[in-house]
C-alpha cells in the first residue's frame, strides 16, 4: 500500500506572514441590528472604522447608526436588506464592488431554526441555508475580488462551536456552522498570500436575542458568555491574525491536538486501495 505524504497543514492559528497591514477604513457588518453584530459595530467604530450597517430592522439600525456617529464620528451607511431575498442580497453584494472600498467583512447575520430534519417545513430550511450559507458566499465573493486587486483585506466569518458538535444541534444549524469554518479555511488558503486576513470565530452559546427568535430562552441554557466579551475577545483573535477563534477554550492546544488529528488522517487520504478492514 502506497502511503502518501503527510498533507501540508493549514495552521489555525498563525500569524499571517503574508497579511499586509492596510488602513482598514471601512467595515461592513451584517446582522447589526442586535446582539454581536451590534457590538461589532461599536468596536469598531470606536475603532475608528467608518461603517456599513446591514439587516432587516431599519429602525435599530438607524438607531445604531445615530449613536455610533455623534459618540465616535464616523461615516456610516445603513442597508436595510433581507439577505434571503436574491435582490436584496445582490443590493449588498453591489455596495461591496463599489467604492469607497470595504476592507472588513463580517458575515455575522445568521439564525436556527428549531426542530430537526424530520417534519421539517422546507421553505424554512431553504431561508436557514440563504441566511447562514449562501449569503456570508456570495458577499465574501464580493468582498474579496476588490481586495485582491488593492492586495488587502479582511474576511471575518461567525461560525460556531456546534459546527464541531452537531450531537448538540438537531436539524441543519450545526452543518450550516461548520460550512462557514470550512469556507473559512477554503478561503485563507486561496487568498491568505495575497495579503487577505480570513478569521472564523466560533461562539459558544451567547447572550443575545438568538434564542428568543427561535422561540427559545437563553437562560435554559447552563451558562452563556456575554456578547461584549465574545466580541472583544474575537477581535483580540483579529488582531493575532488567528485563522480560528474559538473564545471558551481555555486551552488553544486543544484545537492544535484536533487539527493535528486532521492532517494526520489526511496522510491517508491519497491512498489508492481501500484500507485493510474493508478488504474481506
Ligand atoms: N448567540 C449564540 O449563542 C450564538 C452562538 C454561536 C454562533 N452564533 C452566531 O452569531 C451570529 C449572530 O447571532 P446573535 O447571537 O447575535 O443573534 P441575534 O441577536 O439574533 O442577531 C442576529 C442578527 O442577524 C440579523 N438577521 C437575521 N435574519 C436576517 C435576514 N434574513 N436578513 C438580514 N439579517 C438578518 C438580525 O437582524 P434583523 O432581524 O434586523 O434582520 C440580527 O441583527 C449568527 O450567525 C449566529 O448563528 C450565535
Amino acid at each position: 500500500m502506497r502511503r502518501a505524504a503527510l498533507a501540508k497543514p493549514i495552521p489555525a492559528f498563525e500569524a499571517s506572514q503574508s497579511f499586509k497591514e492596510t488602513e482598514m477604513t471601512v467595515a461592513l457588518i451584517t446582522g447589526a441590528s442586535s446582539g454581536i453584530g451590534s457590538i461589532y459595530a461599536s468596536r469598531l467604530a470606536a475603532r475608528g472604522h467608518d461603517l456599513v450597517l446591514v439587516a432587516r430592522a431599519a429602525d435599530r439600525l438607524n438607531a445604531l447608526a445615530e449613536e455610533l456617529r455623534s459618540t465616535h464620528g464616523v461615516n456610516i451607511e445603513v442597508i436595510t436588506a433581507d439577505l434571503t431575498d436574491a435582490a436584496q442580497l445582490g443590493t449588498v453584494e453591489q455596495r461591496l464592488r463599489a467604492d469607497p472600498p470595504v476592507d472588513i467583512l463580517v458575515n455575522n447575520a445568521g439564525a436556527g431554526v428549531a426542530g430537526g430534519l424530520a417534519n421539517s417545513d422546507p421553505a424554512a430550511l431553504e431561508n436557514l441555508l440563504r441566511l447562514n450559507t449562501l449569503a456570508p458566499t456570495l458577499l465574501a465573493a464580493a468582498a474579496v475580488d476588490g481586495m485582491v486587486k488593492r492586495g488587502g483585506g479582511s474576511i471575518v466569518n461567525i461560525g460556531s462551536v456546534l459546527g464541531l458538535l452537531p450531537e448538540y444541534a438537531p436539524g441543519i444549524y450545526a452543518a450550516t456552522k461548520s460550512y462557514m469554518l470550512t469556507l473559512s479555511q477554503s478561503l485563507h488558503t486561496e487568498v491568505g498570500g495575497q495579503g487577505i486576513y480570513v478569521q472564523a470565530v466560533l461562539p459558544a452559546a451567547t447572550r443575545t436575542e438568538f434564542y428568543a427568535r427561535m422561540g427559545g430562552d437563553i437562560s435554559a441554557m447552563p451558562a452563556a458568555m456575554e456578547a461584549d466579551d465574545l466580541v472583544d475577545a474575537a477581535l483580540s483573535g483579529f488582531d493575532q491574525k488567528e485563522l480560528v477563534t474559538i473564545p471558551p477554550i481555555p486551552d488553544v492546544a486543544a484545537w492544535e491536538a484536533f487539527e493535528q488529528a486532521r492532517m494526520t488522517m489526511a496522510g491517508g487520504f491519497t491512498n489508492t486501495k481501500p484500507a485493510e478492514r474493508y478488504r474481506a
